[in-house]
């Protein structure tokens, strides 16, 4: 079975003075064992990892440098991320793609930096608007896998998540229909495409919330979800890590 994961990515949000919420957060969700991740600003990571982490809760990053040191800067690297506590990583999240012009060859190439670093790389694929209504969703899709899953891809060392653009902090969720028809595409391909390919963990992200959560969590192929703008508030992200636990 593929491990199912509530994924909390915090973005540009959270200040040391902020930590009191942080914490809230991480306890309330650590309730459910082993199914929590957050990934919090890399500024947050290490405290979070000394004073709230244990085995019910993971730690990720949210984006890392392809080196692993060197004269980048404004930059972290995956040794870095990981020293610091997390144990995964994100790739290629739309948002990077988009503020900082990363390619598939890059994220690539930071999949296998994150895997150099003993981390999972959670590598985020999605369309645009325009590509859906164009008819060119999964043709999309399988050309981002084409070019950003490295051959050396395991369920054992990589998650991964379908991101609709149009639906990242739009309140426009992806219907069951559309997530199910990707996502078992995405279960086809992935078993053809590398050992293992059936028990790599599939998340579903774009505007989940709590009263979304559950209708996605019972589709097939949906193993979790990437939560954005509700994973910022214990009292809407709870309900969607108890949701994912309960599926
Ligand atoms: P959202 O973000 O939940 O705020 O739509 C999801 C993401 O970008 O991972």
């Amino acid at each position: 079975m593929p491990t199912k994961i509530a994924a909390g990515n915090w973005k540009m949000n959270g200040t040391q003075a902020e930590m009191p919420q942080a914490h809230l957060i991480a306890e309330a969700a650590a309730a459910w064992a082993g199914v929590t991740l957050l990934c919090p600003p890399a500024t947050l990571l290490a405290r979070m990892s000394v004073e709230t982490s244990g085995p019910a809760l993971k730690l990720g990053g949210q984006a890392c440098h392809r080196a692993p040191r060197g004269a980048h800067t404004g930059d972290i690297s995956a040794p870095m991320l990981a020293g610091a506590g997390a144990t995964y990583c994100l790739a290629g999240h739309s948002e990077r793609r988009t503020d900082h012009g990363e390619t598939d060859a890059d994220v690539a190439a930071q999949i296998e930096a994150i895997w150099a670093a003993g981390m999972t790389a959670i590598l985020c694929i999605g369309e645009t608007l325009d590509q859906r209504e164009a008819g060119r969703t999964l043709d999309v899709l399988r050309d981002q896998l084409d070019g950003s899953l490295p051959p050396r891809a395991t369920a054992g060392n990589t998650v991964v998540a379908y991101e609709p653009i149009w639906a990242i902090g739009t309140g426009k969720v992806a219907s069951p229909a559309q997530v199910a028809e990707v996502h078992d595409v995405l279960r086809a391909d992935l078993t053809d495409r590398i050992d293992g390919g059936a028990e790599i963990s599939l998340l579903y992200g774009g505007s989940v919330k709590a009263g979304n959560a559950a209708e996605l969590f019972a589709l097939s192929n949906v193993d979790g979800a990437l939560v954005g703008g509700a994973s910022l508030t214990a009292e809407d992200f709870v309900p969607i890590v108890e949701a994912l636990a309960e599926s």
